[in-house]
Formats: structure tokens, C-alpha cells, sequence
């Protein structure tokens, strides 16, 4: 082939860092050096693997499944929108069950924009949003969210931003890569401008499970007027450790479901059946990790949290603002006089310990390093030990 020009729209991405950071990590442990990365080290719990064995033992799972999601699924689903997420909702035409969150993401914007449409984002955010709206052709605007604000949104730094051609603003709370959960009073005041603005929002949930000092996750489709605009990411993901399942699911009023359901049959036909089981026994089943409930992982999380930001706030240089949810911590790190991208490459050269550089998240992200904290507590201790004696040796 002689002429081998690609997309354009792919000019300005990059294969996931995330996942980048994650293969290295993988070789890395695979020539026998100990990386630690403070990840999750726990197994989907066995009730879940059962369920979706049984499935897997019956004829039909060798068909293709509901385009829409298995029916036990999406009944599933409707119990748990009813019971965590205070919304009721028709199993029938509002559920769109995706191949992870992602592919939900990425049919929502599908059939929300196109080309030269404008889309919001926060900066930092999650670094699959911009690349995920550049593939719809529309323009990602990401606007600032900040640590002296404890990561909370500014209305102002949206309203400033919004043009003609804005269309949606993408959230997500509680927040990839700080950490932050978005208050009742910034939702309304989001809730306002979208309605004023008449914006689409996309709100991701992946992390909404994982909540600190008594916060509670409230989803933006409930507040008054914001069910119609709203379109809700979730996935069993993070909550079940169900990462490499692959299943999330999208909930929107009927005919945005219809649309986002024709976008994902013709890339995805439907999910794995048998991991549609295996979910909906994990909505249903009373364990999110080995025999711990999703309280009981919330909590634990909270201590490795409270280790985590203790131990970074110990070495001189590192200030870090206290993340209210998920499993990030957004340390400020630009006292080292680095960039973000060099101090993560040292710190994982020298000390052994991985974080993503902040500067993947955005402009905004430079100058920061993100550190999960699912992993269990003596790894926490273990890499702030790394980290500690690396960092007050430079
Ligand atoms: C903010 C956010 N949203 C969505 C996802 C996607 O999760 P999944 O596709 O595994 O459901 C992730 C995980 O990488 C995430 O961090």
C-alpha cells in the first residue's frame, strides 16, 4: 500500500498511559523486579465466577445475547439503580448493558456529538475522555479544577468555556485522578447551567461505591430537570474487581438509550452472556471483594487512604489534598523540580514504585503524580517506605 495516511483525528492520541504503565509494570515483575504499584491484588468473589459458570453450562450461551443485556441483568441493574442510586428506571428501555464502562462512554458520545461540536471536560480529568471525544470528531474544552479548592468544580471555569457549539459537559464523581466527589450544591449548580445551557451530561459512576468520612454519592440525573440530560456511566469493574470481565452498563431516558444501543450492536452485537450473569450476581450477591461487602471495601480503603496521604504528607516537598472517594491520591509533586513525567520515571527506576504521571490527566495534572490505594495495607507501608527514603535521598 503506498499511500498510508491515517485519520486525523487520531493526531493527537496516544495509546492509554494507564494501560501502558500497566504492561511495564507486568514485565517489569515478569524479569523478577518487585514493582509496587499500591493496585488491587483481590479476585472477582467466587459467588460471581459460579453464576457466570452456570450460565456458561447452558445452550444459550453460546447465542448471541439481547443486544439490550440478558433480562436477569438488566432486572439487576433496575434493583440496584432503585437501591444505591435512588432512581427508578424501566429495565426495558433505559439500561444499555456495554462492554465496560468504556465502550459505554464512548457510545454515549457517539450518539450525542459530532464533528464540530464542543465538549466540556475537567482538567484533570480521566485521560480516556479527550481521546474518547476526539473520536467522535467534536473538540474536547477542558476547563480547570483546582487542589486549592479541593478539586471541586468552579461553575464559573464552565460557564466561561461555553460557546455556541458546547453540547455536553463530561463529569465524573467521584473523581478520576483526585479523588474529589462532587457536592449536592456544585451538582446544582451544574444542573443549572446544563438546563440553561440545554446541555447533555455525562456522568461517569465508575467510583461511586467508594466513598470516605461519611460522603455520599448522589447521581446528578436526580436532580430536578436533569433525568432527561443525563446520561449515566456504570460498570462492575471497580466495585466487584471485575476489571478484565469486561461489562458496564449505560442508563438514559428511552430514546437516548435507543441510540446509544444502535451504536454499541453494530461494534459489540452484545456482552459475553455468561459475564452478564456473572454481573448480575454481583448486583444482587452481598459480596464485592472475597467475603467483604462493599461497606467493608470502602472502609478498608479509607485506612490505606489515611496511610497512603499520611505518608506522603511526611516527606518534605509533597503536598497532597485529602481525596474524598475512589482510590486516588493527587499529590502535588512540583517542589522536586521535575516535570510530572520525570519524577514518575525515577520514582519507578529507583524506588520501585509506580505512579502515573499527572501530566497524562491534562495541563493541569502537571506537577502532580497519581497513586492508587486499593492494594492491601502492608503494600501501601512497603512503597511508602520505597518512597520515603528515595525521595529524602534526592
Ligand atoms: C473514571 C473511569 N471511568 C471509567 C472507567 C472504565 O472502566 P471499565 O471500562 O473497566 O468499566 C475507568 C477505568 O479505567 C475509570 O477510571
Amino acid at each position: 500500500m503506498s499511500n498510508r495516511n491515517f485519520a486525523p483525528r487520531l493526531e493527537r492520541m496516544r495509546f492509554s498511559s494507564s494501560l501502558a504503565s500497566m504492561r511495564r509494570i507486568r514485565e517489569l515483575r515478569a524479569s523478577g523486579v518487585s514493582v509496587i504499584d499500591f493496585g488491587s491484588k483481590f479476585d472477582t468473589p467466587a459467588h460471581i465466577k459460579e453464576a457466570a459458570v452456570r450460565y456458561l453450562e447452558q445452550p444459550q450461551a453460546s447465542m448471541y445475547a439481547d443486544p439490550r443485556g440478558i433480562p436477569e441483568f438488566r432486572a439487576a441493574i433496575a434493583r440496584k439503580m432503585a437501591r444505591a442510586n435512588d432512581m427508578v428506571i424501566d429495565p426495558d428501555t433505559e439500561i444499555s448493558v456495554s462492554p465496560g464502562g468504556k465502550a459505554g462512554i464512548v457510545a454515549t458520545l457517539l450518539a450525542i456529538v459530532d464533528v464540530g461540536d464542543e465538549v466540556l471536560l475537567e482538567d484533570p480529568g480521566w485521560l480516556s475522555f479527550d481521546p474518547m471525544i476526539r473520536l467522535t470528531g467534536a473538540t474536547p474544552v477542558p476547563f480547570p479544577i483546582r487542589p486549592q479548592n479541593d478539586f471541586q468544580l468552579d461553575p464559573a471555569d464552565l460557564v466561561a468555556r461555553i460557546t455556541p457549539r458546547t453540547r455536553a459537559i463530561v463529569l465524573c464523581s467521584p473523581h478520576n485522578p483526585t479523588g474529589a466527589i462532587l457536592s449536592i450544591a456544585t451538582m446544582r449548580e451544574i444542573a443549572r447551567i446544563a438546563i440553561e445551557h440545554d446541555l447533555w451530561v455525562v456522568m461517569d459512576e465508575a467510583y461511586e461505591h467508594f466513598l470516605f468520612d461519611d460522603n455520599r454519592h448522589v447521581s446528578i440525573a436526580t436532580i430536578e430537570g436533569m433525568r432527561e440530560r443525563t446520561i449515566s456511566i456504570q460498570t462492575a469493574s471497580k466495585t466487584y474487581n471485575m476489571f478484565g470481565w469486561r461489562v458496564g452498563w449505560v442508563i438514559a431516558v428511552p430514546d437516548v438509550s435507543e441510540r446509544i444501543r444502535m451504536v454499541l450492536s453494530h461494534m459489540f452485537t452484545c456482552v459475553t452472556s455468561f459475564v452478564q450473569a456473572g454481573a448480575a450476581a454481583a448486583l444482587d450477591g452481598p459480596y464485592a471483594q472475597g467475603t467483604l461487602s462493599i461497606e467493608e471495601v470502602s472502609r478498608n480503603y479509607e485506612t490505606q487512604r489515611n496511610t497512603l496521604v499520611a505518608g506522603l504528607r511526611a516527606v518534605p516537598g509533597i503536598r497532597c489534598t485529602m481525596p474524598a472517594g475512589a482510590y486516588f491520591a493527587f499529590p502535588d509533586i512540583s517542589s522536586f523540580g521535575l516535570s510530572s513525567d520525570e519524577f514518575a520515571s525515577r520514582l519507578l527506576a529507583n524506588a520501585r514504585v509506580s505512579g502515573l504521571s499527572g501530566a497524562v490527566f491534562g495541563g493541569m495534572g502537571e506537577g502532580h503524580i497519581r497513586f492508587v490505594f486499593n492494594a492491601p495495607l502492608p503494600e501501601i507501608e512497603e512503597g511508602l517506605a520505597r518512597l520515603q527514603r528515595y525521595l529524602t535521598s534526592i
